[in-house]
């Protein structure tokens, strides 16, 4: 008795896996154990690396991106404002969820998927336009709005110029992006540790559909992309980011870059916080292959759609919570 007192026991806190977050035998995870994979490119983005973030996108539709310019003390930040977000007492979490219209946080027992719980909570929020959504975030711990506004800041410098890189490396025209391109959301995930991670999984396999999205991993594996029809292990290289192709700049690139199957497993000893942001187009803007990519010999392989409408499209898209948690593989109309 003594020795629990004020002490929140959680969800987590168990010595097995309950059984309503274990997977069928053919939906458990392979290759937990595998090394991490060392064949993702790792892009300096000091070197101006064009050809590199091509062929990247390319052959992976992921990469880490080192030497970035988004300052230590910003992503250690936010790391840490995350962190103690999930450490408050479940009571304080609801209260805050309760309270707010526009962010939802997202309790391990919400993510049910053909009946089985994910091993994860999520927190989640719009970003744009900034000013306005800012007021709208988690008001506790009292530093996250302040936080999480300034990485956003840096998160949204950091894409453009990777988006300028791919426009060069595509040969659009420069400002392909302008007005196209924006920080729309932010998801942060917490991977408690497990029992047994054979048996469950934090997210489910899923593309991203948005045109690019940054992770920042807090220097934990748990990542896995699917290459060649295997299941890789990405590591955490400690201060990069890892960048991936969604659906949309897959369709603009008609098909040169992939958006790539990943997932994220658990760990038994590691507390996985990963805090992804979705660098989308606006809800109204036109997505279709670039007219400079297309040809009579390379006709587009996919049809125009508002980004609005591609989300809606897709079953599995439905809503933004939805999508960004478990997309399937978009069925593009090749
Ligand atoms: C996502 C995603 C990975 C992670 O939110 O789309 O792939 O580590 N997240 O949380
Ligand atoms: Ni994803």
């Amino acid at each position: 008795m003594e020795m629990n007192e004020g002490k929140d026991l959680r969800w987590f806190d168990v010595k097995n896996v309950p059984e309503g977050y274990i997977f069928s035998k053919e939906n458990r995870p392979q290759n937990l154990d595998s090394p991490v994979s060392d064949s993702i490119p790792v892009i300096d983005l000091e070197k101006t690396p064009i050809e590199a973030i091509f062929k990247a996108s390319q052959e992976f539709g992921f990469f880490y991106v080192i030497n970035h310019g988004v300052p230590e003390k910003t992503t250690n930040d936010a790391i840490n404002v995350m962190k103690e977000f999930f450490n408050m007492p479940s009571k304080d979490r609801s209260g805050v969820v309760l309270n707010s219209k526009n962010w939802i946080y997202i309790n391990s027992t919400d993510f049910e998927k053909d009946g089985v719980y994910l091993w994860r909570e999520n927190l989640k929020h719009p970003c744009r336009p900034l000013e306005e959504c800012i007021p709208q975030w988690p008001q506790e711990p009292t530093r996250y709005q302040e936080i999480i506004a300034a990485y956003i800041v840096e998160i949204q410098k950091l894409s453009l110029r990777i988006l300028e890189m791919i426009c060069k490396g595509l040969g659009l025209d420069p400002g392909f992006f302008n007005g196209k391109s924006e920080v729309q959301i932010l998801s942060t995930g917490f991977y408690p540790p497990c029992p047994d991670p054979t048996l469950t999984l934090g997210i489910l396999a899923h593309q991203d559909p948005s045109l690019i999205t940054l992770l920042y991993q807090g220097g934990l594996a748990g990542l896995q992309v699917l290459k060649d029809g295997e299941w890789i292990n990405v590591g955490a290289i400690p201060n990069a980011f890892v960048v991936n192709i969604g659906n949309q700049l897959e369709i603009i690139s008609n098909g040169k870059f992939k958006s790539v199957l990943h997932r994220v497993v658990n760990s038994k000893h590691e507390t996985r916080r990963s805090i992804a942001t979705f660098v989308n187009p606006s809800l109204d803007c036109i997505i279709e292959p670039a007219k400079v990519l297309i040809n009579e010999l390379e006709p587009a392989r996919y049809e125009a759609s508002k980004y609005k409408d591609f989300i809606g499209r897709n079953k599995s898209f439905g809503d933004h919570t939805t999508a960004l948690l478990n997309a399937t593989p978009s069925d593009n109309q090749a």
